[in-house]
């Protein structure tokens, strides 16, 4: 236990950059400009920033605040550090929610960065040098299709999978320092190619227009993610999208945080230091995550197109077609730029999903960096396989929605009620304001006991009520006038269900068609399956050590 309290962040510096390391993640690039265009640009903007102010800023202060009041005990995980904070014996289980979003989604996390390993490789060789557009997007799907590949290197997403859990698995093994010292060096290059790649699409303008799209412009992306429009503020679709996006891309839901500010010394300041890292991270996705694919892609393909494929691995299938225009050398130099700075962004995120499940092994049975590391690694190499195996039948998007997006809707709601009232807002907002190094704005100790659970309680409705086809006023019409409350197959009731699936099952017409729906089906549960395994095993352990702890109560006290 000893041993545990003494390890502590190095420097203020690092400790920012390794919590915005943290935060700055492929969410930032791929995910966010994927939102804002599915949600209508500029629609997006507004209920986005306001989900920043109303849930973002109190989630952080509330998880840096119960991270640093859970290192003060040694508990560095999720489940001890709610256990600590009530007298009920369940509120841990819901702790492990904290440890079981980290694992499971460095599975499929770690899969994208690996594609950014592999891509920064083929930048430098030259494998995209002359390809047609259609080419390269070609290039992305052998590449996640195993076994085809066209660069002959067989089971070439394996190979690059297992590297980069090796190269985690490594840096870990190291500790606190390893983290804070990948941050140093991955945050500052990050943002240094993202500006260069910025730059070089605000100068693009209208240049990259060709004969095939002659009115393409990069303008065109840009004004249509900054044009306000007020109107979307009445709808809930658009609300649930940016709740989702400000979760992800803080990483806030995940128990990551508690565990990063749990190695936090009892006397340092947290206020300031969550908005630091929090406004980092939303510099880096407002700021560069918007100039880069976005007007890029809409300066030489035009923003009709950049609208219909929207997706989140369009940076992968258009980018090194894009930047081949600009000559041998400052294609291969931005490709290594802009696949590099993803790489970063992803390492410095998905190191942080190691680290509560390290934290939590330590404190509870005792285990050294090495071995918690190498388990980690593991665990997520036997998640993660299924995801790159069977990539296209739907295993990776399977883990994305339950671990990457429900998940941390459901640990966000429990952990502020826990904060606001049962721990309660006067302890909770004293906890936070001990060493603070800024003056906090009274407002907030009302928004978090009440607009912040019930922003999240509405998100987790609504999410679990979807309306059909997203028609929020049809169904509220439609429940007024007796027809009930119609949901959508993307609701998570519907979900659970696989209705939506078994629906297509049932339309199917031709054989192969129906054979594909029900591998499809088969993978799903397959997914599910193992996440619930997962689940079930970290709970498990909580009980075990739960046991272990009132057994060593009697010699302790
Ligand atoms: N915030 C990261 C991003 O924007 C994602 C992330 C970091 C994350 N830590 C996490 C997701 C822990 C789930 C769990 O890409």
């Amino acid at each position: 236990m000893s041993l545990t309290q003494k390890e502590a962040w190095g420097t203020r510096v690092g400790l920012i950059l390794a919590m915005a390391g943290n935060a700055v993640g492929l969410g930032n690039f791929l995910r966010f400009p994927v939102q804002a265009v599915n949600n209508g640009g500029g629609a997006f903007i507004i209920p986005y920033l306001v989900c920043f102010l109303l849930m973002g800023i109190p989630l952080l202060w509330i998880e840096w605040s119960m991270g640093r009041y859970g290192g003060r005990t040694g508990n560095h995980s999720t489940p001890f550090i709610l256990d600590n904070m009530t007298k009920r014996a369940f509120w841990k289980y819901f702790g492990v929610f904290g440890i079981f979003t980290n694992i499971a989604v460095a599975a499929y996390y770690c899969y994208i960065e690996s594609w950014t390993m592999s891509y920064v490789w083929h930048s430098i060789a030259g494998t995209f040098n002359g390809l047609s557009q259609s080419e390269v997007a070609q290039f992305f799907k052998d590449y996640v299709d195993i076994g085809k590949s066209h660069s002959g290197l067989p089971y070439e997403a394996v190979i690059f999978y297992v590297l980069c859990l090796a190269l985690n698995t490594f840096i870990l093994s190291r500790g606190l320092r390893g983290v804070e010292r990948a941050a140093q060096i991955g945050m500052p290059l990050l943002i240094l190619f993202g500006v260069f790649l910025a730059v070089r699409g605000l100068s693009l303008g209208t240049s990259g227009a060709s004969a095939e799209v002659p009115n393409a412009s990069a303008w065109d992306g840009l004004n249509f993610l900054w044009t306000p429009q007020f109107d979307s503020l009445s709808n809930p679709k658009v609300w649930l999208a940016a709740a989702g996006q400000i979760f992800f891309t803080l990483s806030v839901g995940m128990g990551t945080i508690h565990c990063y500010a749990a190695y936090v010394r009892s006397k340092d300041d947290i206020a300031l230091n969550a908005v630091t890292s929090g406004f980092t991270n939303e510099f880096v996705e407002v700021v560069l995550g918007s100039m880069i694919v976005i007007p890029i892609a809409a300066g030489y393909l035009g923003l009709d197109w950049v609208k219909e494929n929207a997706g989140f691995g369009m940076a992968f299938q258009t980018m090194p077609y894009l930047f081949e225009k600009w000559g041998p050398f400052l294609s291969a130099m931005a490709g290594v730029m802009w696949f590099g700075l993803l790489f970063f962004a992803g390492i410095t995120s998905s190191l942080a999903m190691g680290t509560p499940w390290m934290g939590f092994m330590r404190d509870e049975f005792g285990w050294g960096r090495r071995k918690g590391a190498v388990t980690f690694g593991l665990l997520v190499l036997a998640l993660g396989l299924p995801t790159v195996f069977f990539y296209q039948h739907g295993v990776f998007d399977e883990y994305d929605y339950w671990a990457g997006t429900v998940s941390l809707v459901v640990f966000a709601l429990a952990e502020t009620i826990l904060f606001a009232w049962i721990f309660g807002i006067h302890k909770g907002w004293d906890e936070l304001k001990r060493g603070s190094d800024i003056k906090l704005p009274g407002v907030y100790k009302f928004i978090i006991k009440y607009i912040t659970p019930a922003l999240l309680t509405f998100v987790f409705l609504g999410s679990l009520f979807t309306p059909l086809g997203n028609d929020w006023q049809a169904a509220m019409a439609g429940l007024f006038s007796g027809a009930g409350w119609p949901l959508d197959d993307s609701s998570l009731v519907q979900m659970v269900a696989n209705s939506g699936l078994n629906k297509q099952i049932a339309a199917a017409t031709d054989q192969a068609q129906l054979a594909k729906l029900q591998d499809r089906r088969f993978y799903i549960n397959l997914a599910r399956v193992l996440l619930t395994l997962t689940f079930l095993g970290l709970c498990a352990l909580v009980y075990v050590a739960g046991l272990k702890r009132l057994k060593g109560n009697n010699t302790k006290a």
